[in-house]
C-alpha cells in the first residue's frame, strides 16, 4: 500500500517536493559527526505522512503564495515535529520501540545521540525558518510562532502535562486542553506560518487559525483511536501503547463513540471556519478531511 494514498496527486507532489527540500537541508551523512548526522536523517527521512509541511504549502498557496517561499517554513515545522518525535519516544517519556515501521531513533543510535538528534534538529527549524525570503518584521513574525508552538505553552508544555496526566483521570476540558497543546500548536503554527508568508490580514489569519485549531485537535482524537483500533504495520507504531502505559486520551475518557462523533464535529468546525477559502477540491479541505480520517 502507497502510504499515503489516502491523498490526492497534488498534495502527493507537495510530499515529495517537502522530502526533496528536506533531505537537502539536513546535515550530510558522511560528514562529521556522523553518528549525530546519521540519527538526524533517520529521525526526518524516509517516512512519515509530512501533515505539517502539508498545511504550511495549502495555506500559502490558498492566499497566493509561492512555493519556493514556503520550503523553508515547512521544512521548519517538520524538522520541529521529527524531533517532538524522537524525545516522545525516548524511554523518559513514551518508551517506544517502533517509528514509522521501524526502530526508534534511540533503539537504532542509542539514547544520548536520540537526544543530540533532537536538540540539532530543534535548532536547524529555526535557522532554515530565518531564511524565509520575507519582509524582516514579517520573518521576525513566523520565528516568535514558531517558538511559541514549540516552547511551554505549547507542544513542550502539553508533553509535560500528558506525562503529569498519566495514571490520573482528566476531565474532558482537561484533555482537550492537553491535546491542543502536544499536537494542536504545531499544527496551528503550520497554518499560520504559511498564511504570514502569504502575507495575509488579520481576519483571515484568524479564521484559518479557527480552521486549524480543529483540525490539530481532530488530528490527535484521530491518532488516540488509531492507539485503539489500529494494527501496528499499518500505523507504524506499537498498537495498544495509550492503555498500557495508562495514558488518559479520548477513548479511555468518553469511548470510542463519543470519540467519533467528537472528530465529526471537530471536522466539520474546521470546514466551516474556512469559508470563502474553501472550494470543493481544495486543500486546506482535503487535509482536514485526512487528519480525521487517515488510517496510518
Ligand atoms: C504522530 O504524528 C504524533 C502526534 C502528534 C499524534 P504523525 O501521525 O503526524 O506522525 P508521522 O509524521 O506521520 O510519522
Ligand atoms: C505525541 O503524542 C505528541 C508529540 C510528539 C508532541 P503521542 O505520544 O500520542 O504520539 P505517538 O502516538 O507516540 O505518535
Ligand atoms: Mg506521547
Ligand atoms: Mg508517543
Ligand atoms: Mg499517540
Amino acid at each position: 500500500m502507497n502510504p499515503n494514498s489516502e491523498l490526492g496527486p497534488a498534495l502527493q507532489a507537495l510530499i515529495a517536493r517537502a522530502d526533496r527540500a528536506l533531505a537537502t537541508a539536513l546535515p550530510a551523512e558522511h560528514a562529521p559527526p556522523t553518528d549525530l548526522h546519521r540519527a538526524m536523517r533517520y529521525a526526518v527521512l524516509g517516512g512519515g505522512k509530512r501533515l505539517r509541511p502539508l498545511l504550511v504549502y495549502a495555506a500559502g498557496h490558498a492566499l497566493g503564495c509561492d512555493d519556493p517561499v514556503l520550503d523553508a517554513p515547512a521544512c521548519a515545522v517538520e524538522l520541529i515535529h521529527a524531533y517532538s518525535l524522537v524525545h516522545d519516544d525516548l524511554p523518559a517519556m513514551d518508551d517506544d520501540a517502533m517509528r514509522r515501521g521501524r526502530p526508534t531513533c534511540h533503539i537504532a543510535f542509542g539514547e544520548a545521540m536520540a537526544i543530540l538528534a533532537g536538540d540539532a534538529l530543534q535548532a536547524l527549524a529555526f535557522e532554515l525558518l530565518a531564511q524565509t525570503a520575507v519582509a524582516p518584521a514579517i520573518g521576525m513574525a513566523m520565528q516568535r510562532a514558531l517558538g511559541r508552538a514549540c516552547g511551554a505553552d505549547g507542544m513542550a508544555g502539553g508533553q509535560a502535562l500528558d506525562l503529569s496526566a498519566v495514571g490520573r483521570s482528566l476531565t474532558l476540558a482537561e484533555l482537550e486542553h492537553m491535546h491542543a497543546c502536544k499536537t494542536g500548536a504545531l499544527i496551528r503554527a503550520s497554518v499560520q506560518l504559511g498564511a504570514m508568508a502569504a502575507g495575509t490580514d488579520n481576519d483571515t489569519l484568524d479564521a484559518l487559525d479557527r480552521y486549524a485549531h480543529a483540525v490539530g485537535l481532530a488530528f490527535q482524537v484521530r491518532d488516540d483511536i488509531l492507539d485503539v483500533e489500529g494494527e501496528s504495520a499499518v500505523i507504524g507504531k506499537t498498537a495498544g501503547k495509550d492503555a498500557a502505559a495508562d495514558k488518559p486520551t479520548f477513548p479511555s475518557i468518553i469511548g470510542l463513540d463519543a470519540s467519533r462523533a467528537r472528530l465529526a464535529e471537530l471536522t466539520d468546525e474546521a470546514l466551516a471556519a474556512l469559508g470563502p477559502l474553501d472550494a470543493p477540491h481544495s486543500p486546506l479541505r482535503e487535509l482536514a478531511l485526512y487528519a480525521a480520517h487517515r488510517l496510518r
